[in-house]
């Protein structure tokens, strides 16, 4: 397993797992590489044999207090090992590296494995935002965690075992707001 920061050359993997991950709502290719070029977070691709099996991304303005996860989705076939686990601690690192405080997602109350692995690590719901997913009609669960009982915990536990090679600032990505994953383009997980 290996983590490094995305580049817009990644945009077409990034994009085949985007589309298979999210068959209903998938972002257009034209909003994920708005979010590969932002300045404001940063995306991970996690790489097996030179291939692309996973990306995330986080939401993560130096200096500021608050950071989302924006999106986190692995080929179907690298599922269930421990890679979006991987992929999560490191961009709640890029957070906790950044100044945040706190991190919150949003997720699909019909997706109980994302929302497993976030409530183990640490996140927890803090709202609801009904049929906030179309159009599958589906509500969000907000959810928060505090990123330095997370840091604590993390320390304790070190370590993932993922090569992390962090490369320039051209990397970063955003999604700028709370929007929906729709059609129309910007949203959260
Ligand atoms: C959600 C996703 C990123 C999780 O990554 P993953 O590599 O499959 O998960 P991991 O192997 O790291 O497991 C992490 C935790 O997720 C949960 N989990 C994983 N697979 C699960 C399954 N089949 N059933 C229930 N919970 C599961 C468990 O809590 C697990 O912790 P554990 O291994 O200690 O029990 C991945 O399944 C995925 O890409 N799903 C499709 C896209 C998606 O839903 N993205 C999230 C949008 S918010």
């Amino acid at each position: 397993m290996t983590l490094r920061t995305a580049t817009a050359s990644d945009l077409d993997a990034i994009m085949t797992i985007e589309r298979a991950a999210f068959p209903t709502d998938a972002w257009s290719e034209a909003m994920m590489a708005a979010e590969l070029a932002s300045p404001y977070g940063r995306y991970v691709v996690d790489e097996e044999a030179g291939r692309v099996i996973g990306y995330g991304g986080v939401r993560a303005v130096q200096g500021g207090t608050d950071a989302d996860i924006q999106t986190i989705a692995l080929a179907d076939s690298a599922r269930g090992r421990g890679r979006g686990r991987a992929l999560l601690s490191e961009l709640l690192r890029t957070a906790l590296d950044r100044g945040a405080r706190e991190v919150f997602l949003d997720v699909r109350a019909d997706n109980p494995v994302a929302t497993a692995l976030y409530r183990s690590e640490g996140f927890v719901e803090v709202g609801r935002r009904p049929r906030y997913y179309q159009p599958d009609d589906v509500d969000a669960i907000v959810m928060k965690l505090d990123l330095r009982s997370w840091a604590g915990r993390d320390a304790a536990a070190e370590t993932t075992g993922a090569q992390v090679a962090e490369t320039d600032a051209a990397t970063a990505a955003t999604r700028t707001t709370a929007a929906p994953r729709t059609t129309a383009g910007t949203g959260w997980c």
